[in-house]
């Protein structure tokens, strides 16, 4: 992107670039003990969401911009110049952009929208790579008080089709690469005004297709952030249930007390920290704690378009000095296997602080974390409903390998059992969560019945999850208590792959399972039986797997399809997966006397 910064660059220069040879004990002689929350007991007694509004920027009359406290108020907090964003790009070219820099692009931002005549509470998708724009975008879309809608760029054009559709978005912000997979759907999206392209080639353009600089360009960097209702609407983020299509979980501008409280706890972030979350923010980890959560802390966030190698992120965290690095189970499993000698090929000294989110975090990978990264990894629990980490292992107390942590101060949960009463510590029940924490999910967009599905036992919400609680208090994660499938912490709907399978000439029915991995967590598993004048094969396979790939999405195609004569179903033909899946784990297969057939 070509924009003019209206003002001339100056870059902070961190402590760690200062020194950047500095060995990891003097860094953590640099970080005594001393931690942002030292001890939870007395918060989890004392605390109380209300206090930590004082925390955020609110303006007159109660009003809040999320995107306000992430950015702009570090224009008169000391920060105006400090790095707020490290940009590595696949080719390994580094940009760095001050919180000025970014305010005064998410204002271009913020205008251009309000020129093309979005108003609050519209829906605007950013479909990008981890590049600055998707940034810019996120920021400048908050600012005005549409409706920010991430996409992951991995998406084909059945995922995309579903989300826009049911959104209604008025705008997608994109690349000239990414775009190919919304022109082919494009006259299914009524709604959908304009296609804002990032890097536009003009001459390319067609009809509702806007240049992204050229917009940047003719905007103006001085833009005033609405002052919104706490509860206004701050980003649609579409994620899988067990049944049906994608939901819309929406979060409003109030969320960022919970991203900001946090950041600060659990990340641990503190002014000199470079920080790096891993999470692409098409889904919310990248989000809540790659975006608004750091950012609100004033900390320098670093971003890496490249794909995964064990060898380039060891790069990225020395390059970068990074400090905190926020990542996920199947990420530290690969650099696992990757082995300990391209550890120690790197220095990595700068890191203090490692954490790990998305899918069960084995104890096996915690030990070993501990032994050639010398830091414990912390491991901590939250979903895109509840918008921010309920339950985590804090800097402050010991972690017990292979166990989320402990509640949050201000957070009650428990484990139930399917009648919402709570279970004796070591018993496995329902993980559940009282309502009340500030970034819980508002609304499943336009679906006010799934929405209640949420609640519809005794006020608790029902995470989905299956867990237990030990006798100190520390909650260990079990499973899903439904079908959904967590595939290298991506959350994946079985009815969606199932749904994009059936697509195929070939397959009359598909059931989809996720089956135990020992790297991914899960991978997808289908059982398709083929329609008539198809015969199995080595070929059609691999062209199912292929359409799976690039009409839903690049994660979300099943690694193994198992050809069948018929699929198990109920009575009203549902597909039974359970029984899919005790099959293909070899269990006892339960009552199956609803069954169409054996
Ligand atoms: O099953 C749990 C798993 O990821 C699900 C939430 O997925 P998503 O909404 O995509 O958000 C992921 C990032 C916050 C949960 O219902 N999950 C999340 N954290 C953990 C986990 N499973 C085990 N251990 C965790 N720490």
């Amino acid at each position: 992107m070509k924009v003019e910064t209206p003002q001339k660059k100056e870059i902070a220069v961190t402590e760690h670039e200062k020194h950047p040879k500095a060995t990891k004990q003097e860094i953590i002689k640099k970080f005594p003990v001393k931690v942002n929350l030292e001890n939870y007991e007395e918060a989890y007694a004392n605390f109380d969401w209300a206090d930590a509004k004082k925390e955020l920027s609110y303006f007159a009359g109660g009003k809040i911009n999320a995107a306000y406290n992430a950015v702009d108020r570090h224009m008169h907090d000391g920060r105006r110049n400090k790095v707020a964003l490290y940009c590595i790009d696949a080719k390994n070219k580094l940009e760095k952009y001050t919180f000025q820099d970014i305010y005064h692009l998410s204002n271009r931002m913020g205008n251009a929208l309000k020129d093309l005549g979005v108003k609050k509470g519209d829906r605007v998708f950013v479909f990008l790579p981890r590049v600055l724009e998707l940034y810019v975008a996120t920021i400048g879309i908050a600012k005005v008080g549409g409706v920010v809608g991430p996409l992951f760029s991995a998406f084909g054009p059945d995922a995309l089709r579903d989300r826009l559709q049911d959104s209604q978005a008025k705008v997608l912000i994109t690349t000239p690469e990414l775009k190919g997979k919304i022109d082919g759907i494009k006259d299914q999206l009524p709604d959908l005004e304009y296609v804002v392209v990032v890097g536009a080639d003009q001459s390319k353009l067609g009809p509702g297709e806007l240049s992204f600089d050229v917009l940047m360009n003719e905007a103006s960097p001085e833009l005033k952030c609405e002052q919104l209702d706490p509860e206004h609407p701050l980003y649609l983020l579409y994620t899988s249930g067990t049944t049906g299509k994608p939901k819309g979980v929406l979060h409003v501008h109030n969320d960022i007390i919970g991203h900001h409280m946090t950041s600060k706890w659990v990340l641990d972030l503190r002014d000199d920290d470079v920080y790096w979350c891993t999470a692409d923010p098409g889904w919310v980890t990248g989000t809540v704690y790659g975006i608004f959560g750091p950012w609100s802390n004033g900390a320098s966030v670093v971003t890496y378009e490249g794909r995964f190698d064990a060898q380039s992120w060891y790069e990225v965290i020395d390059r970068m000095n990074v400090t905190v690095w926020y990542t996920a189970p199947t990420a530290l499993r690969m650099l696992m296997k990757a082995g300990d000698e391209i550890v120690y090929q790197n220095s990595l000294n700068s890191l203090r602080h490692i954490l790990s989110v998305g899918e069960p975090l084995n104890p096996e990978v915690v030990r070993w974390g501990m032994k050639v990264y010398g830091l414990p990894i912390h491991d901590n629990w939250w979903q895109t409903e509840t918008g921010m980490q309920l339950i985590a292992n804090l800097p402050c107390m010991p972690i017990k390998p292979g166990s989320m942590g402990k509640p949050l101060p201000g957070i009650e949960a428990s484990v139930v059992d399917d009648e919402g009463n709570p279970v004796e510590p070591g018993q496995l029940g329902r993980l559940v969560v009282r309502p009340g924490w500030p970034s819980m999910l508002r609304e499943v967009w336009r679906n006010e019945e799934k929405f209640n599905e949420y609640f519809r036992i005794k006020g608790w919400y029902f995470s989905g999850d299956n867990a237990w609680i030990d006798e100190e208090g520390y909650f260990w994660f079990v499973g899903r208590a439904d079908d959904v499938i967590n595939t290298a912490g991506h959350r994946v709907g079985p009815f969606e792959v199932e749904s994009a399978l059936v697509e195929h000439p070939a397959v009359a029915e598909a059931g989809v399972i996720g089956k135990p991995d020992k790297e991914r967590g899960e991978i997808i598993k289908a059982f398709v039986v083929l329609a008539n004048g198809f015969s199995e094969s080595e070929e059609l396979i691999v062209q199912i797997k292929e359409h799976t790939k690039k009409n839903l999405a690049a994660h979300a195609y099943p690694r193994e399809i198992e050809i069948r004569d018929t699929l198990p179903k109920t009575r009203s033909g549902k597909i039974m997966r359970r029984l899919l899946k005790a099959w293909e784990l070899g269990l006892p297969t339960g009552d199956t006397s609803s069954l169409e057939e054996d």
